[in-house]
């Protein structure tokens, strides 16, 4: 289990403060020490008690109003040093100008200015749209950032004020991923490292395609994992893959769709490394037809021909380190090793697929990382925390240089 860290969120006076209640259940769920701190207005959508009882802590309310500070005598103090990280969401008009100006009026305010240099400060900006685009706002975000805050940037759509515009409060999954990575360490950073994932598409005609079971939930995870890690990352998921919330994805049909935007992102931004994750067709149609084939009596045959493989693509042109994933039912390991030597990887994830449990559209696998040096076993586990272990794996990789 990770070591207990601890955050505080400061809700302000905004609609979407009943959020927050999901947002603090996230934490608790990985194991954070939560502490809220609302101002007098947020009390007016949710009360102290809802998160008193999903933080499991006294709530801190007005620094003022109560005669006994919990968190020490010199409450904004005490917990600006507990802290690991600092989240206001959603953040207001007003609190944003007060932290930028360096107001300090209530407990909220007060704490904000006492944070540490270091610790990391998340600003989540949820308003009206008017009010957030209004310049005064605007500067003072800019303000903000130039002092190291982390703003995260509002979803648009309808607004609970029924205008559409910019300015509702990001998902909560986004807000938590953003604070791990803000605290992971970042051993990934700098790092620029393009995923794929899922299953290619290949279109027989306009109705019909070929494809395979994967999910894309194993590419999902690993570019998850490698962005929490700080890397600047790029997913290239198949049509139907699983989608990200944080990590930017462009989605490709075919293979050669697939090989293309790989080779494409190679030569525009270049990368330190590319994890070849997706389960890309070997065999395509010889033809795609451009109209709907009729239905006959009997049978029918197709002609297939193979589709380019992606990774001896990228060694063409390119000395990037290739991470390949296998999908075997026999000799697992023995298949896996032949195909590192082949293909010119620096690892292979190799999968059995006889597997009962796991595998393709399951959150489990059971695999093997195969390097030159060695061979681990990982017992069946999440995908999840498969893709941490390959991120360790990621992190020695460059710090041996490849
Ligand atoms: O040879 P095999 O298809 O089993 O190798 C699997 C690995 O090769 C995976 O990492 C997969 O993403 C990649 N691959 C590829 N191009 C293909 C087929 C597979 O890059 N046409």
């Amino acid at each position: 289990m990770n070591e207990k860290k601890s955050v505080l969120i400061g809700i302000t006076g905004g609609i979407a403060a009943y959020k927050i209640a999901t947002l603090v259940r996230l934490f608790k769920k990985a194991h954070w020490n939560v502490i809220v701190a609302m101002t007098k207005n947020a009390m007016e959508f949710i009360t102290p008690l809802t998160f008193e009882t999903l933080s499991g802590n006294p709530v801190i309310t007005d620094s003022f109003e109560r005669s006994l500070p919990v968190y020490g005598s010199m409450e904004h103090i005490s917990l600006a040093d507990s802290i690991d990280v600092f989240v206001c969401a959603p953040a207001t008009g007003n609190i944003i100008a007060k932290a930028a100006a360096g107001l300090a009026d209530d407990i909220l305010s007060t704490t904000i200015l006492a944070l540490k240099k270091e610790t990391p400060k998340i600003i989540c900006p949820a308003m009206n749209v008017r009010m957030y685009e209004n310049p005064a706002t605007r500067d003072n975000l800019e303000t903000l950032k130039k002092r190291g805050f982390i703003i995260i940037e509002p979803d648009a759509g309808e607004l609970a004020c029924g205008v559409e515009g910019k300015g509702r409060l990001p998902r909560e999954e986004v807000i938590f991923a953003v604070t791990e990575r803000e605290t992971s360490g970042k051993a990934l950073s700098g790092k620029k490292i393009i995923v794929t994932s899922g299953a290619t598409v290949e279109s027989i005609d306009p109705v019909r395609y070929i494809t395979n079971h994967s999910s894309g939930k194993m590419g999902l995870a690993v570019a998850e994992e490698c962005w929490r890690l700080g890397a600047d990352v790029l997913l290239i998921s198949g049509r139907d893959a699983v989608p990200s919330l944080t990590v930017p994805q462009e989605r490709v049909t075919g293979a050669s769709e697939m090989k293309e935007a790989v080779l494409r992102r190679l030569k525009e931004k270049g990368a330190d490394l590319v994890v070849m994750t997706a389960a890309v067709a070997d065999y395509t149609p010889e033809k795609t037809e451009s109209r709907k084939i009729k239905k006959g009596e009997g049978g029918l045959t197709l002609s297939l021909k193979r589709t380019p493989d992606i990774i001896s693509e990228i060694k063409k042109t390119s000395q990037v380190p290739v991470i390949g994933f296998a999908a075997e039912s026999d000799n697992v390991v023995e298949y896996a090793r032949e195909k590192l030597k082949k293909k010119g990887l620096s690892l292979i994830v190799a999968n059995d697929i006889t597997q009962k449990e796991g595998g393709f559209r399951s959150d489990f696998n059971h695999c093997y990382f195969v390097s030159m040096e060695e061979t681990r076993e990982l017992k069946r586990m999440s995908k999840r925390d498969i893709a941490g272990h390959l991120a360790g794996e990621i992190v020695l990789l460059f710090n041996r240089g490849r």
